[in-house]
Order: C-alpha cells, then sequence, then structure tokens
C-alpha cells in the first residue's frame, strides 16, 4: 500500500498485520516515536493522521486514510534547507522541558495538534488536552508551560502574518 509520511510517498507492504508504530521504527527508521505501552495509554508513539493525533502503537496499519506527519515531519523546511522548528519544539527545548525525553515526541504531537485546533486555550483546556500523556519523569508543570509558551507564539505568528 501507498502511505505518506512527512510529504514523501512509500510503498509498504500492507502484511503480516502490523500496527503504525512498527512500520515507523522498524521499517523505516524513524524513531523519533516513541514505543512506551504498546497499548493506547501512554501517548508516547503519538503522530498526526490528516492532523490528528493519534496512537501509533494501536493504529493498524491497513486502517490508514491520509497523511501522516511525526516528529521528524514537523519542523518546516524552507526552500534553502533552513529548518524551523514547529513552536511547540522551539518551547520545550527554551524551558528545557524533557528529562530522559522518552515521552517527549508524543507530548509535542499531541500538543501540535491542539494548538492546531485550539490556538488560544486557557490553563484547563492545556491541562485537559495534554491529561493522557504520561510523563514518567514528572514534567507536567514545565510541559503546561511550554504548551501555553506555544501558544502565544502562534498567536504572535498570526498577527505578524495578518
Ligand atoms: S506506546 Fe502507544 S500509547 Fe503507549
Ligand atoms: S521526560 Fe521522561 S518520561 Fe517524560
Amino acid at each position: 500500500m501507498k502511505l505518506t509520511i512527512n510529504g514523501d510517498e512509500y510503498d509498504i507492504a500492507e502484511s503480516p498485520p502490523r500496527p503504525l508504530l512498527w512500520v515507523l521504527r522498524d521499517e523505516l527508521g524513524l524513531t523519533g516515536t516513541k514505543f512506551g505501552c504498546g497499548a493506547g495509554f501512554c501517548g508516547a508513539c503519538t503522530v498526526h493522521i490528516n492532523g490528528e493525533a493519534v496512537r501509533s502503537c494501536v493504529t493498524p496499519l491497513t486502517t490508514i486514510n491520509g497523511e501522516v506527519r511525526t516528529i521528524e515531519g514537523l519542523p518546516t523546511v524552507a526552500d534553502d534547507g533552513m529548518i524551523t522548528l514547529h513552536p511547540v519544539q522551539q518551547a520545550f527545548l527554551e524551558d528545557q522541558v524533557p528529562q530522559c525525553s522518552w515521552c517527549m515526541s508524543g507530548q509535542i504531537m499531541t500538543a501540535a495538534a491542539f494548538l492546531a485546533k485550539n490556538p488560544i486555550p486557557n490553563e484547563n483546556e492545556i491541562v485537559e488536552a495534554m491529561g493522557e500523556n504520561y510523563c514518567r519523569c514528572g514534567c507536567y508543570f514545565r510541559i503546561k508551560g511550554a504548551v501555553a509558551k506555544a501558544a502565544e507564539q502562534l498567536a504572535t505568528q498570526e498577527e505578524t502574518a495578518v
């Protein structure tokens, strides 16, 4: 089957049946997406399908109908090759959010999908949106702050663009 991931088209065998996460990590080498629980609970494996945050460990390959984006495809790349991090990535970096970092790709992908839908969230909305992504290092306070910071950054970009 054909699958578009981060703007590139791949030809991927449909069998044996396997979740998207296995394909990303083991077949395509896109190891930025992490394996945590493998059961849809922790959020470490979150990617976007058509802009929606989904858990790739419980997403069967053959059910995918749309474009996949992983953490590797979140930055924008200009024609001259210049890479610009997504505001969520930039905020997580500036605020030094991660400890071990294992959950962070999923946190960032969840936050990016959330802010695309709700660019001016209040604190409660951020907590709720991020509440199903677990961090064993307990970085929740910094995660919340960085998502709020990214929202401010996105709002500034919008104003500048108008
Ligand atoms: S590894 Fe997918 S939700 Fe935990
Ligand atoms: S930074 Fe270690 S699990 Fe979140």
